[in-house]
């Protein structure tokens, strides 16, 4: 996987510094308040994993980091730079790519055809080209699958099309939401082989799951999200010893 963007430098961070930063997040819909002031880091090159329970505010969070929902109040900076400037389109070429729950790929188009869809913004076909080899190499299904409407693939294959069309981006940061949820656990294995390659290749990852098992095992440090508040974070095996998490959320 080819991390450098043809046109975008690398983003720079001072030494020590996050590369995404979240401070005292607040986020509402309408009178619900979603998100109660969150804080979080992500260092480059990291796989940093949210959990928490249905509803906590684990979407909301990603959402928020995507520009896709106004903060009520907090801030969010990304190599240094106040995402509160920028709109949805900006964060994508500042180098965030959100692989939204769902999935939510096109069915009718191909396979290619959404991966092209993913590249908007450089318009060399050399380096779309060269992108797209870099997806098929980290999901060879998808590569045999390039003329077949994405409609037809299997839930785990669209997961890998959702993360293939995120990829074509070249983003540093990829944001996941709940890529095993309704996938066959063969494939979840093949996804987060591919997740560990994505980051060992320079891409920096904020993993969103209700796995947790899955999400501690892939991750370096993760952050409990419990009801829009952080109630625990640290790094991932400790999580995963920790007793309130063993019961809360691994099944004792
Ligand atoms: N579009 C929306 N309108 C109103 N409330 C919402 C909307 N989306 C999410 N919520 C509420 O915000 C809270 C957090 O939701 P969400 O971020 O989707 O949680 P998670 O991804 O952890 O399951 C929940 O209480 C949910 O009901
Ligand atoms: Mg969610």
């Amino acid at each position: 996987m080819r991390t450098a963007h043809p046109t975008r430098p690398e983003p720079q961070v001072a030494d020590g510094a996050p590369l995404l930063a979240l401070r005292d997040v607040q986020v509402a819909y309408g009178g619900i308040h979603a998100l109660k002031g969150v804080s979080l880091e992500v260092g480059k090159g990291e796989i940093v994993a949210m959990i928490g329970a249905n509803g906590a505010g684990k979407t909301t969070t990603l959402k928020s980091i995507a520009r896709l929902l106004p903060l009520a109040a907090g801030s969010i900076t990304f190599a240094g730079q106040d995402l509160g400037r920028l709109d949805t389109e900006s964060v994508v070429t500042a180098g965030i790519s959100l692989v939204p729950e769902g999935r939510a790929i096109f069915p009718n188009l191909t396979v290619r055809e959404n991966l092209e869809i993913g590249a908007y913004g450089h318009r060399d076909r050399r380096a779309m080209g060269e992108t797209i080899d870099d997806v098929v190499q980290l999901f060879p299904r998808l590569g045999e699958r390039m003329k077949q409407e994405g409609g037809t693939l299997s839930g785990g294959e669209q997961q890998m099309l959702a993360i293939g069309r995120a990829l074509m981006a070249r983003p540093s940061l990829l944001l996941l939401d709940e890529p095993s949820l309704g996938i066959a656990p063969r494939l979840v294995q093949d996804i987060f082989a591919a997740v560990g390659r994505i980051a060992e290749s320079g891409t920096t990852i904020l993993l969103v799951e209700q796995n947790t098992r899955l999400a501690l095992a892939a991750s370096s440090r993760a952050y409990v999200l419990r009801t829009g508040e952080i109630a625990k974070h640290g790094p991932s095996a400790e999580l995963a010893r920790d007793p309130e998490i063993r019961a809360a959320y691994l099944g004792g």
